[in-house]
């Protein structure tokens, strides 16, 4: 079943506090000169045009990023929002960067990039974006197999993304296994695992297999839209991150409550938590 498509939800506040994280990470590996491997397990289409029908349709970036792009954000959120007016020219906001996109305008000639995408249409347009990037890899085959596959990267410096669509139950407990599998061949990495809170226990299932496997040092940040119900929907979104940069919690520290402020209303929380200690 590939049903998904991520052009409904480009932007979306989900997206922002993604590739927030996703920049700052980036932002930090590039500050030693020796490369890295991005992996990005579920990569999407790369790029997306908010005035297309997709984006058009659900109009989730209105919720999102078009709240922040043009406001006086704090320090933690500049590398993302100066990405986001980098490629859109101040003041405007036609296009949003996709996973790909952001590790594309980060990594350096001697980093590489290995890209999966499953959805045919999606894979296609991720071809064509990466097409003048040198070192990108591009692979139209299972992400969850792919990482596996590609670690430990040979300069033994990496970030791996699983970012999937949660279209299968089977997902929430996918990723984690990945994640723990990928830890056991290489321990030193980050890894960025993102989910949404649709339903509360299966969050919970998730954050339990991390503390009962074998990896250490996991970050666990959450911002939801609204409180917890059992009604169909996503009301909020998450990140597991292990390895994380050693500044990322104080970012999040700053960066929360203003998300908080900016896109959410009295209903809306925030949590920041250390699952598993160094
Ligand atoms: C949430 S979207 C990715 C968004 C992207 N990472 C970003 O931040 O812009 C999930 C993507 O995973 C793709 N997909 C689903 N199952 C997959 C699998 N097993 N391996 C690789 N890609 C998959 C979907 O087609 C969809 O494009």
């Amino acid at each position: 079943m590939l049903s998904y498509r991520h052009a409904f939800h480009a932007g979306n506040f989900a997206d922002v506090l993604k590739h927030a994280v996703l920049t700052l990470t980036l932002e930090y590996l590039t500050r030693k000169e020796k490369g890295f491997t991005y992996i990005d397990s579920h990569s999407g289409a790369g790029m997306y045009q908010l005035a297309d029908a997709y984006a058009q349709k659900t109009g989730e970036f209105k919720d999102g990023i078009a709240k922040i792009i043009n406001e006086q954000a704090p320090e933690a959120l500049a590398p993302y929002i100066e990405l986001i007016n980098q490629l859109n020219g101040h003041g405007e906001l036609d296009i949003y960067p996709g996973s790909p996109g952001i590790a594309k305008a980060f990594l350096r000639r001697q980093d590489s990039a290995n890209l999966f995408e499953l959805h045919p249409s999606d894979h296609e347009f991720l071809a064509e974006f990466c097409q003048r990037w040198k070192k990108s890899h591009i692979h139209n085959s299972d992400g969850y197999k792919g990482v596996l596959g590609l670690l430990p990267p040979p300069s033994r410096r990496g970030l791996v993304l699983i970012d999937p669509p949660y279209e299968i139950k089977d997902d929430y407990q996918k990723a984690v296994k990945t994640i723990v599998k990928g830890y056991s061949k290489f321990a030193t990495g980050t890894y960025i695992l993102w989910y949404p809170v649709v339903k509360r226990e299966l969050v919970e299932k998730m954050t339990n297999d991390f503390i009962k496997s074998s990896v250490k040092n996991v970050l666990q940040v959450e911002f939801c839209m609204s409180e917890d119900t059992d009604e169909y929907g996503m009301t909020g979104t998450g990140l597991f991150i292990v390895n994380p940069p050693w500044q990322l919690k104080t970012q999040l520290q700053e960066m929360l409550p203003y998300l908080k402020d900016k896109l959410g209303t009295s209903d809306s929380s925030f949590s920041l938590t250390q699952i598993i200690e160094e």
